[in-house]
């Protein structure tokens, strides 16, 4: 099994990547970490306690993080698609947490790189003020990293702002600093890439049939979906982060270009844009779906089904 650690703002689509990465076999999901983003700190990481509580493993270290940007303050959250709760207002109707790990989000990614009996996958899908500082304070333990598979980032439309994606927008400096290192591969799954991978209505209807602990995850999805309805006038979601959670799991699923881009972090009005450019350091960007998108969709939830139930909690 492949160590997996997962950096997270729960939020909905986190969620389900959380579930997803606890019901594949090929990984072993070491610790999760918590970020700002969606909600606030406090609320993203109870809802991550939450969801690895409801996904039967309490037993995975949960580090807190950072509660802010690097530089300059962002108080943007998305609760219009996650609900105040960051899970859909039903953040209560999932099982509590157990205690998060005393060390802390980038000291825990730390010892668990340190201990791992092979190079770990750090999959961020929120803000990556957390991975930054990890690259930063620890550069020794860059050969301990197989790869980061980032979600965030628009090279077309963004959604927090005509150019910005928001997990990107949210804390542009340390997006530029993971996405222009030449330390780690980076994988970056980009909204023009997830945005042509909805789940729909019937694939929701399909989760919620799937057994009474993924009806509870289809609950959380409920909020997001009437949003998603509104916004767009049908019946689908973006799972924005388990589509870049299925690419960490399973390398390969989506098919890749190397570009270069720097991320905007003037404080105009492209600020948390993702640019290509010319030349530098290049990352692999999502550009397909290799089996197309329906086979994606499929592939989720042929896994939360195949592991549901995942728990008697
Ligand atoms: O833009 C989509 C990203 O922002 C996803 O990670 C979603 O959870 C939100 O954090
Ligand atoms: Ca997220």
């Amino acid at each position: 099994m492949d160590p997996l650690i997962v950096d997270t703002d729960p939020g909905v689509d986190d969620a389900v990547a959380l579930m997803l990465a606890a019901a594949s076999p090929e990984v072993d999901l070491r610790a999760v970490t918590t970020v700002f983003g969606n909600v606030g700190l406090d609320a993203t990481t109870r809802n991550a306690g939450r969801v690895l509580a409801l996904a039967g493993r309490p037993d995975v270290p949960v580090g807190v993080g950072a509660a802010r940007p690097l530089v300059h303050p962002q108080r943007e959250r998305a609760e219009a698609w996650h609900g105040d709760d960051g899970l859909g207002g039903r953040a209560a109707t999932l099982p509590a947490g157990p205690p998060v790990d005393a060390r802390g989000a980038v000291a825990l990614m730390a010892d668990v790189l340190r201990g791992a009996d092979r190079p770990v996958t750090i999959a961020p899908i929120g803000p990556l003020t957390n991975v930054a500082v990890l690259l930063a304070g620890f550069p020794e333990l860059a050969d301990r990293i197989e790869r980061i598979v980032v979600m965030g980032g628009a090279l077309g439309a963004g959604n927090t702002s005509g150019v910005a994606e928001f997990n990107i927008h949210s804390d542009p400096e340390a997006a530029h600093r993971v996405l222009t290192q030449t330390d780690v591969p980076v994988t970056l799954v980009p909204l023009d890439l997830t945005m042509r991978c909805p789940a729909d209505g019937a694939w929701l209807d399909a989760l919620a049939a799937a057994g009474p602990d993924l009806a509870r995850l289809a609950s959380v999805l409920t909020h997001y979906r009437a949003a998603f309805r509104r916004r767009y006038g049908r019946d689908a979601v973006a799972l924005h982060d388990a589509v870049a959670v299925l690419e960490a799991i399973v390398p390969g699923t989506l098919r890749t270009e190397p570009m270069a881009l720097q991320v905007a972090c003037d404080l105009g009005p492209a600020r948390g844009a993702t640019v290509r450019v010319a030349a530098g350091p290049t990352v692999e960007v999502a550009v397909d779906p290799v089996g197309g998108a329906p086979e994606v969709l499929a592939e989720i939830l042929r896994r939360l089904a195949q592991a549901s139930p995942f728990s008697m909690a």
